[in-house]
Formats: C-alpha cells, structure tokens, sequence
C-alpha cells in the first residue's frame, strides 16, 4: 500500500508532511523550498487554472478571479450572515448553489466550494508526489475543531473528486497536541489555542503517553488573521475618505493593494513598534491627481483597532475552560498554534491568564500538518505506532421540534464515536414516511443552527395515527460526520433513508 499523507488544509496557508522509513516526521517541500502553499485559487485572462505561490502572485493584479479564504464558506448555506459578511470583504463573486450552498463564480465558470479545495488538495498532492517520487492516494486531513458535519463532509468530497481517499478526518488543535506530545510519555493537561489566517479553535486535551484525550472545545469559524487585516483594513479605507473624500472600497485593485500591505505592516508590527503603511497612486482625484495612501501604522493602534477579536477569543477560551470544569493554574502546557499567535499582544493576554509563558514545543505553522502525518502513518498497514484519539463534537446536534425549538440528541463536547437512539410515531393514518430535520449548533432555536440535512425515512407499515413505533439512530463517527438509521419496530426491518435535498 501506498504512503499515507498528512494534510494542514489551511484557510491562508497549506501544507503537508509525511513519517519517513527511518520513522522522521517531515515536511514536504515544494520545488525544494518553502513548506507553505497558499490556498488560493484563479483563472487568469488566457484561461489558465493556478493555485498555490502562482495563483498568489498574480492577486494583485487579478482581484476578481482570484478566490482566497474559501474554506470559510465551505458547507455553509448562501443564506447566511457569515456569507452575506465575505461578500462585503472579497471580490470574488459568490451565489446560491443548487443545494443552498455556495457556488463561486470564476472567469464566468461556476465552482462548489468542495471542487476549490480539491484543486487545492490536488496541487499539494502533487507537490507531495514529487517529493517522493511515487503516487499518493491516501491522506489524513485536518479541519477546525469547529467544523460542522456538513462541512467536514465536504472536505470529504473534495477528496474523492481528486481520487483522494480522505482515510481520517481530524481535529487541528488535536492534530497539534500530537505533535507536541508524541513520544514524550506525558502525562499533563493542556491547552491548544489556535488561531489562523481565517478560523479560531480552542481544545483542551488530556495527553496520558499515547492517549490524546479531548476535554472540550469551542471556536469560531469566523474569527482569524484575516479579520485582524481587515480591522486595519476599514481604518486605512476610513482615514482616506476623511482626507480625501473618496471611498476606495469600490475599487477591487485599490482594495487589493490595501490587503496585501495591511497583511504585510501587521506582520513586520510584531517584531517592531511601527511600520510604514504606503500605497503609492492608490486612485486619483476628479481632477486627475495621483493620490497615495502614506502614514505611519503603530502596534498601539494595531492593538486598538484588534482588540475586540482578541477578546472574542479570550471569551471562547474561557467558556471552553469552563466546559471541562478547569481552572487556569490546573493547565500543564499552554500550546499556540496559526500564525496570528505571532501578536504579542495575544502571547502577552494569554500569558497573564494562564501565569505562565506558552509552550515552546511546537510550531505554529508546522504542528497541524505534523500531527496529521503522525497519524497518518499509526494508520498505515505495516505501523506499529498505537495511538488513540478521542475526540469531541464542538457543537450539539439535534432534531427540529414543532415551533422550530431544537432538541439536543447530542450535546457539544459529547464523546466520539457515539450513537443514540429515539423512538418516534406517526401523527397520521396510514402514514408511511417520516420526515425529520436535523441542525448542529447551540442555540435553543433551529433557525440559529446551521441544517445538516432534511432525512426522510420510509416502508413504515402502514397503520393508524400514533400506532407505529420506530427507532432512529444517530451515528457519529469518529471524524465527526453524522449518519441517521431508522427501523420499524412493529416489524424489525429497516426503513430507507433519503437525505434531501438541504434548504433553509
Ligand atoms: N508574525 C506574524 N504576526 C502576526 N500575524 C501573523 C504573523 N505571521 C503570520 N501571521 C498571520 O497568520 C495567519 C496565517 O496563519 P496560518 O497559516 O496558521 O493559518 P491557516 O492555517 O491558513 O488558517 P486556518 O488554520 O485558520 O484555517 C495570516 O492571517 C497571517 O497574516
Ligand atoms: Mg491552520
């Protein structure tokens, strides 16, 4: 059998990495180089697809066809705030796809989210194949902790588009914890916070040598190094229409230019106090005068204008800390994973929490893609690494009842692998279908979670109203994704289950 990969599909930045014969974890290169790939993908003006450095170097000048960040919307419904919020900041176009979904529209041709990332998982395929001389067609991946079923689904798909087999699913943060603790013989409670270029995880795991036990977790798909650019964003777009009157967010090249310094000054602000922030001939006037965007960025206002995001994630660490009934001075090791950790400022909150400066024992670019090739090869047929992950769902997942009030079958930080029954009747004679929804979220109310899938289970014995007795399971896997089961207990066989199609 072939090698198994580990796969960092990252919202900003991918990478992988892969156990050798000799049992060394490494990183695989690309052209000999870098370990990053940026998870971008265009169509530039002759029709070519690019993706990774290419597609990256040519968004400036590209804007419209360039799609970056596109695992913030995959398997979520178009009909959503968070879609509506990636509008305002992309320039890429976006619209409702057949299922609800998103559907992006590039150089004029339609693409679902999952067949980005399968261009994106195909080009760090290649890339890998190239390193190592021979096919790759297995890999594990890792997603946020946050991830719903449907959007780990998706990643799924993505994989089997490219004939990818996606053998196992994981959790970042828990992809990290294994790249700190493997081979330690550990026995310590720890904290992994991580925050990216698009998304924000928080876990805390037990590690008992080889045992990687999750406590709880939380996150916020929405909340990563991207939204800190665009804090600096809105003030430099602000700053400029008060000095000039004229607002630049309508102009994708301007927007584009702004975007890519505002990354760049917010990641020269954290190894200095200041950094200059100039656009050169940013726009002109009405009356044809060259324009520039040119002052001075502080970290202070950096810090100013970031500190709401900063707490958002204080917030959810705290509400995970008090999910596992933990206290700030019973945590052993406090893990920073995702580049945006980088900010002092985050180091410096983080530090005053826990009374303890964080760990220096993994990499905050690395550890994802690391975990994920350790794992990767306890998996491999001829492995005799042993190791046991157990892992949590970061939201509930429940039924809708009449009125639309959810009803939690499972509880967020439930335990992985996990079934559970319900029985049910009709409400109706002769009733042969039942029809259920089914969302993932916390919220009291269906219409606050996202849906995960319309199931309709039928060949129930026809029969009067509330006489039929059926049971329907609940199946999580051990990655996190949910398949449902129905039987009529009348007559012990199993009904068929449909999964419409999914509308909110
Ligand atoms: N020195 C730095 N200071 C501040 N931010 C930084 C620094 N270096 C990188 N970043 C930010 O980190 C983010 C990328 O982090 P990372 O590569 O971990 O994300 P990702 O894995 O692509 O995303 P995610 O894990 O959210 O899917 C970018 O927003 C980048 O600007
Ligand atoms: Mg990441």
């Amino acid at each position: 059998m072939s090698k198994i990969i580990g796969i960092d599909l990252g919202t900003t930045n991918s990478c992988a990495a892969i156990v050798e014969e000799n049992g060394q974890v490494k990183l695989i290169p690309y052209k000999g180089g870098e370990f990053i790939i940026p998870s971008i993908f265009a169509i530039d003006d002759k029709g070519n697809e690019l993706i990774g450095h290419e597609a990256k170097r040519q968004w400036q000048l590209n804007p419209r066809n360039t799609v970056y960040a596109a695992k913030r919307l995959i398997g979520r419904s178009f009909h959503t705030d968070v879609v509506g919020q990636m509008k305002k900041s992309v320039a890429y176009e976006m619209k409702a796809g057949e299922r609800n979904d998103v559907v992006l529209d590039v150089a004029h041709k339609n693409f679902r989210l999952s067949e980005i990332s399968a261009k994106i998982l195909n080009k760090i395929r290649s890339v890998a194949q190239d390193y190592l001389g021979e096919k790759v067609t297995r890999a594990v991946v890792t997603v946020p902790a946050y991830f719903t079923d449907r959007q780990r689904q998706a990643v799924k798909d993505a994989g089997k588009m490219i004939q990818l087999e996606v053998v196992r699913i994981i959790n970042e943060p828990t992809a990290a914890a294994l790249a700190y603790g493997i081979g330690k013989n550990l026995h310590e409670t720890t904290v992994i916070y991580d925050l990216g270029g698009g998304t924000f995880d928080v876990s805390i795991i037990e590690i008992r040598d080889r045992v990687f036990e999750v406590k709880a977790t939380g996150g916020d798909i929405f909340l990563g190094g991207l939204d800190f650019d665009q804090a600096m964003i809105n003030y430099v777009i602000e700053d400029f229409n008060k000095k000039h009157s004229i607002d630049l967010s309508g102009d994708p090249v301007a927007m584009q230019r702004i975007k890519d310094l505002a990354e760049r000054v917010k990641i020269d602000l954290s190894s200095r106090e200041q950094a200059p922030f100039s656009v050169p001939f940013v726009t002109m006037t009405p009356q044809g005068q060259p324009l520039n965007i040119d002052f001075v960025f502080t970290r202070k206002l950096l810090e100013d204008l970031t500190l709401p995001l900063v707490n958002r994630t204080v917030d959810i660490l705290m509400r995970v800390m008090n999910d596992a009934g933990l206290d700030p001075k019973n945590v052993d090791e406090l893990l920073l994973v995702g580049g945006q950790t980088r900010m002092p400022v985050v180091q410096k909150r983080l530090q005053e929490i826990f009374a303890k400066p964080p760990s220096k024992g993994v990499h905050p670019d690395e550890a994802v893609a690391i975990g994920a090739a350790v794992y990767a090869h306890s998996l491999e047929d001829n492995s005799n690494l042993k190791l046991q992950l157990l892992d949590v769902i970061p939201m509930a997942i429940g039924l809708e009842k009449a009125g639309g009030e959810f009803h939690t079958v499972f509880p967020r930080n439930a335990a992985i692998p996990n079934a559970k029954a319900i029985e049910a009747t009709t409400s109706y004679d002769g009733q042969t279908e039942v029809a259920m929804r089914i969302f993932q979220g916390d919220h009291a109310h269906v219409s606050h979670n996202e849906l995960l899938g319309d199931f309709l289970f039928s060949g129930l014995k026809a029969g009067p109203a509330g006489k039929a007795r059926l049971e329907i399971t609940f199946d999580v896997n051990i990655e996190g994704i949910l398949t449902m089961s129905a039987r009529d207990l009348e007559t012990g066989k199993q009904m068929k289950t449909t999964v419409r199609v999914t509308q909110h």
